[in-house]
């Protein structure tokens, strides 16, 4: 395959950024979109040139560190995959490829790429766990957890925490992104001591670090690459609106 890329580059934060072309011939279908710009950077670095920085991991879909606008969609527009996931095969050949990173005020650009998604980190630290006293392995059965429960919670715990969600957004919401995090935990039973504060302080960091609110276009749910439902949002927001009451009296 023939191929035309246009890439972001940009060389730090404070580097204003610019679309570059690049022309990629021999392109193989079945390389992954991850290892098409592989070949690529081997290309630019034996001519000297700065490869382009871009994020990724395990490149099976499970870290969530693959982030990139492809022709304008997060992931590539693909149902259920993630960037790493996609293959050339589904590109055409002589098509022209515009690859940008997320674009978010909570996301900045570090270089090229790559956005810094730390605001991501934080949010969990303000709630995203189950505090537990240490001491012997509890017996696996030891807290019965109902079948529905048990499903619906692996359904939310199925975020990767890739941030496509909040690229996709108008508004660059991330709340596709806490309510799986806020009700992975909140489903369970061994979460429900802390169910109201987790999901009081996670919405509060997440207003903190500047994601905008959520008017429900379904965009986030369009593009995540787990698949996570919008029915999420509404459960943390009952969760959160608990919260705010128990807080009040
Ligand atoms: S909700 Fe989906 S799109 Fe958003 S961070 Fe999680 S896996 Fe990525
Ligand atoms: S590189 Fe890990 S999910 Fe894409």
């Amino acid at each position: 395959m023939n191929l035309t890329l246009r890439i972001w580059r940009q060389k730090n934060a404070s580097d204003p950024g610019r679309i570059v072309e690049y022309p990629m011939s021999e392109v193989n279908p079945d390389m992954s979109f991850l290892e098409m710009l592989d070949v690529l950077n081997e290309q630019l670095i034996a001519r000297g040139e700065d490869p382009v920085a871009f994020d990724s991991d395990c490149r099976e879909g499970i870290c969530g560190m693959c982030s990139l606008m492809i022709n304008g969609v997060a992931h590539g527009g693909f149902r259920g995959t993630a960037t790493c996931q996609l293959h050339m095969r589904h590109f055409e050949d002589g098509q022209t490829i515009t690859i940008e990173p997320w674009r978010a005020k909570a996301f900045p650009i570090i270089k090229d790429l790559v956005v810094n998604r730390l605001a991501f980190d934080r949010i969990i630290e303000a709630g995203g766990f189950v505090s537990v006293n240490t001491g012997g392995t509890p017996d696996g059965n030891a807290i019965p957890v109902p079948k529905v429960a048990s499903d619906q919670s692996m359904d939310a715990a199925a975020c990767i925490g890739c941030g496509a969600c909040v690229a996709a957004c108008k508004n660059a919401s991330a709340m596709l992104f806490v309510a799986a995090k806020v009700s992975h935990l909140g489903l369970l039973p061994q979460g429900q001591p802390e169910r109201q504060r987790r999901a009081l302080n996670m919405v509060r960091q997440m207003d903190a670090e500047g994601f905008g609110n959520c008017t429900v276009t379904g965009s986030c749910e369009a593009v995540c690459p787990k698949e996570i439902r919008l029915e999420f949002i509404a459960r943390m927001n009952r969760d959160y609106g608990r919260a705010v009451l128990a807080a009040k009296e």
